[in-house]
């Protein structure tokens, strides 16, 4: 098997470095002076998007060594075990599914035999049923008012999505409705959160994988007891809390009736459940018909990936231009800039899902990775960045791969706010590739040392993402399509990019901690000593 040699052994790495090497610091000026055709050549499209990774510091020949690579790592054989249901995710020995959570009906999906695409679409059937009842004020609360305001509770993958897909879509949601999320396990979320909501208008959904989440499991029971605080009956629990998870006996145990639950399967990672049942928020709030054009959306890529070559393969392409970046020329982060303030919490939500994904640091087999995996993601909605961070992204020492996102059209047409915008857009990624150089910044009559201050190096890649309008189904697309990319650079790296045995130790020694903050006698403490220091500085101040 490829993934025996260690990656960096492989001839097609080595011919990858070689490759870098013969490249130098060739500048994206040089590439496109010698390829006038270079634009269409990079560009790609799939499902509704298209990305010019033509600033990107590749050639032909670099994406047939990146495709050789993948090939040599089984990449296509690896795509093909995930759709067919195989137990990719072997730490945990499970299937990895979340495209089955978007396959139409007439599909077939097995997990151990057993055809799961009927269960996913009897729960998207309740969650149908559920979400109209609640628009239409069929739901009623306890003392038979309408419900006005839905809180989901959850911490990661069970809030990230749905708070994503929220604002993302929020031109698309019910406006009579209030949304609001709460995940940090500090009061101050929930309390705000529910400060001017009505207890007998406001449904919660609890949305937890595991339903064990200490975050999750504290804010659902101060949310009940905020509840009952108002509405003095233990029977209204039924009418307010529903639940989303996979953990029934759990569920029970927090007193939430099974009839108000939506399940979902531990073939969904917690990073990639946002249209399991955890996205029950988003269809209350978008409503069915727009939940399945975004459903939609993720599947066109979903099929893109499966089928289409992978030297045309959207997510293939952008995910080993990322590696390359990445491993060949030393990008440690990359940001995420969508030109569409519906956005602004799209790179919180990338960065679960590619850093709880691929930040592993052994192979499948657990070795010791030979390259640097997972790259930093961050980021923010343009135009703010470019008057926070760009400088460094500009004129810093380190090269940060940008991913500009944008519409062609906007969904609040002002004025010239769109047309600027875009124009911002396309004039950082200009500026990134080709900069300025010395000659120019004298041509402009700047002498002595200020010219170097006002040279920019250029040569910083970039990709741009455009599609014709912010909808649901292109938001599904593009989810999809950084859900693909995660997967392809796993599957070189041979990591497995759906456990998350990283965040364990913390949750383990949080729980430790707590008991000795809390505790009334002062605790025997067995930590390093600045942690029994904190500890004491804490328990001394907290009262
Ligand atoms: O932080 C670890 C993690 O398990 C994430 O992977 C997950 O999305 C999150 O916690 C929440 O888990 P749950 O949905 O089980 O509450």
């Amino acid at each position: 098997m490829a993934n025996n040699t260690p990656l960096t052994a492989t001839p097609q790495w080595k011919a990858l470095e070689a490759h870098r090497a013969a490249l130098g610091s060739t500048h994206l000026r040089a590439l496109f002076a010698q390829d006038p055709g270079r634009a269409q050549r990079f560009t790609f499209e799939a499902a509704g998007l298209t990305a010019d990774a033509s600033k990107q510091r590749i050639t032909a020949e670099t994406l047939t060594l990146l495709l050789q690579l993948a090939e040599a790592r089984g990449l296509t054989a690896k795509r093909d075990a995930m759709f067919r249901g195989e137990a990719i995710n072997t730490t945990e020995k499970r299937a990895v599914l979340h495209v089955a959570l978007r396959a139409p009906k007439t599909s077939r999906i097995e997990v151990d035999g057993a055809d799961v695409v009927p269960q996913v679409h009897e729960v998207l059937s309740r969650m149908r049923a559920f979400a109209t009842a609640v628009r239409t004020g069929t739901w009623k609360g306890h003392t038979g008012q309408r419900i006005t305001a839905i809180v989901n509770i959850g911490i990661g993958g069970s809030d990230l999505g749905p708070v994503m897909a929220y604002e993302a879509l929020r031109f698309y949601a019910q406006r009579d409705l209030t949304v609001r999320f709460v995940s940090n396990v500090d009061g101050a979320d929930l309390a705000e959160a529910v400060r001017d909501l009505d207890p007998a208008r406001t449904l919660f959904i609890v949305a937890s994988k595991t339903f064990t989440t200490q975050e999750t499991m504290e804010n659902a029971g101060s949310a009940r007891r905020w509840l009952l605080a108002a509405l003095k009956d233990e029977q209204a629990v039924a009418r307010h809390f529903v639940a989303v998870s996979t953990n029934e006996a759990e569920v029970r145990r927090f007193g939430i009736d099974p009839a108000n639950m939506f399940g979902f399967w531990d073939w969904v990672g917690g990073r990639y459940s946002m249209i399991s049942a955890i996205g029950l928020s988003t269809m209350v709030a978008i409503g069915p018909e727009h939940y399945d054009a975004l459903l939609g959306g993720f599947h066109a890529m979903d099929e893109h990936f499966r089928t289409a070559p992978l030297e045309k393969n959207l997510p293939v392409v952008l995910g080993l231009v990322g590696l390359w970046n990445n491993d060949f020329l030393g990008a440690a982060s990359v940001a995420v800039l969508p030109y569409e303030q519906y956005l602004k919490r799209f790179p919180a939500y990338l960065q679960q899902l590619t850093m709880e994904s691929n930040g592993k640091s052994v192979t499948l087999e657990g070795e010791a990775v030979s390259a640097p995996t997972g790259p930093i993601y961050w980021g923010e909605p343009g135009t703010n960045g470019q008057h926070s961070f760009y400088q460094l992204i500009h004129q810093g020492t380190r090269v940060v791969p940008c991913d500009f996102i944008g519409f062609c059209q906007s969904l609040q047409p002002l004025g010239r706010h769109h047309a600027l915008l875009l124009a911002n857009l396309v004039a950082q990624g200009e500026a990134l590739a080709f900069g300025k150089t010395a000659e120019q910044v004298k041509a402009e009559g700047v002498t002595g040392a200020l010219v170097n201050h006002k040279v920019f190096e250029g040569n910083r890649p970039s990709t741009t993402i455009l599609a014709d309008r912010l909808t649901p189904a292109v938001l599904g697309s593009l989810v999809a399509l950084y859900e693909h990319q995660t997967f392809v650079q796993a599957a070189v790296w041979g990591i497995n990019a759906f456990d998350q045995w990283g965040v364990e130790l913390g949750k383990v020694l949080a729980k430790a901690v707590a008991s000795e903050l809390e505790a009334a006698k002062e605790p025997t403490l067995a930590h390093d000593g600045s942690t029994n220091a904190l500890i004491r500085h804490l328990r001394a101040r907290r009262a």
